[in-house]
């Protein structure tokens, strides 16, 4: 894990403006284990994983937004307000951990989570496997994909994290210009990269995602005002030292992705880029320098992933049926 002091964010953004081998593109991820993808992909959409049966992971990370679902926080089972923003899911394979503050090590850690959590789809993980028991097509599709005639939850989490991991980005003009396609991007977008290096973004928002290698503080220079009472990574780690630092986020797709910051205050990315500057880096962008950061940001949207419905396999009288409270 990377950690920087000021100091050591600036020589290394000033290092860096010569060596860019910080960023690189994203490649596109051939799983070798296509039905599982298939069935994991099932899963991701699927509302009867929640208790409500309303609620899918596609509801807070929806492929067709970003991966994200554009709420400063997450409604969740029974219109809860959650208490942070969702990050995307897209290219989170790339990340050293998952959730802000990293609590879960790997994509199938963390999909465990999310259907017993009584503020997101508030089942439990017997009664989601009550009701994949139930239905005939995923009986036959987890026989198919793991040689048994059983389903359990680590089949479940490991088929939607083998789909997670499918969900990268690639072919973004970034990643075209990085490849050598000099007129991928524009002259505008090219000087808010060379910006991006020389004044040290690239010191924490780093690797193919640009983000999600680290753990670094939210106000370095200067304190971050937020009303949200998320401790951040000293929620895990119990070390006071790593209050309010958060996993930093990907860049890709950021322009998808509003609203901004694990609280979601903030809805304008030239808005979020000035704020990083003078809270990160203690940097004020003129104008100009600004509308090129933002132009930057905006040559990462990459090859959106199929987001289209697949289809469910059909309930059985003996599904467990949907219980809105
Ligand atoms: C009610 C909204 C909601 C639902 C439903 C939901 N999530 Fe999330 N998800 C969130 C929020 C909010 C976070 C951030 C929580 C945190 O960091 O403390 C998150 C975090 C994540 C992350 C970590 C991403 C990162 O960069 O750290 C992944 C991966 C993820 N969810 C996948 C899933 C999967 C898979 C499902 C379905 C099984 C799911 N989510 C269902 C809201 C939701
Ligand atoms: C010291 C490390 C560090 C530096 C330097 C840094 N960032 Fe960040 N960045 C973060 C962290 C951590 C977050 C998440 C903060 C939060 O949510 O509270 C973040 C969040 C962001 C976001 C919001 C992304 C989202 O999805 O919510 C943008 C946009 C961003 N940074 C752009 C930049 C730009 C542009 C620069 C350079 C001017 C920069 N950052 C410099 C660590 C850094």
């Amino acid at each position: 894990m990377m950690k920087f002091a000021l100091s050591a964010v600036l020589t290394l953004g000033a290092a860096m403006s010569q060596a860019s081998g910080l960023i690189q593109p994203i490649e596109p991820y051939t799983s070798p284990t296509p039905a599982k993808v298939e069935l994991g992909k099932m899963l991701f959409f699927d509302p009867r994983l929640s208790k409500s049966g309303f609620i899918s992971c596609n509801s807070c990370h929806n492929l067709s937004m970003g991966g994200s679902d554009n709420m400063p926080t997450s409604i969740g089972h029974d219109w809860q307000l959650g208490p942070i923003n969702s990050p995307t899911v897209l290219n989170s394979g790339f990340n050293i951990a998952q959730f802000w503050d990293g609590r879960a090590e790997t994509l199938q850690e963390q999909a465990g989570g999310p259907i017993a959590n009584p503020g997101e789809m508030a089942s439990t993980h017997t009664l989601a496997l009550d009701v994949l028991r139930s239905i005939p097509g995923y009986r036959q599709a987890f026989a198919e994909v793991y040689g048994k005639d059983s389903i359990d939850i680590d089949q479940v989490t490991d088929a939607i994290a083998e789909f997670e991991r499918t969900l990268v980005t690639p072919d973004s003009p970034f990643d075209r210009y990085l490849r050598g396609d000099k007129n991928a991007i524009s002259a505008q977008a090219k000087a808010g990269y060379e910006l991006f290096q020389s004044t040290g973004c690239v010191a924490c928002h780093n690797g193919p995602a640009l983000g999600g290698t680290s753990f670094q503080k939210m106000g370095v220079v200067k304190a971050y005002e937020t009303d949200s009472k998320i401790a951040g990574r000293s929620a895990v780690t119990g070390n006071e030292i790593d209050r309010f630092k958060f996993k930093v986020p990907t860049l890709r797709n950021v322009e998808l992705t509003y609203p901004y910051f694990h609280d979601g205050a903030v809805w304008d990315l030239a808005e979020a880029v000035n704020l990083m500057a003078e809270l990160q880096l203690g940097h004020e962008f003129k104008a100009e320098e600004t509308e090129q950061m933002v132009a930057f940001l905006k040559s990462l949207t990459g090859k959106q992933p199929d987001f289209k419905l697949p289809i469910l396999p059909p309930s059985t009288v003996e599904t467990p049926r949907p219980n809105p409270n």
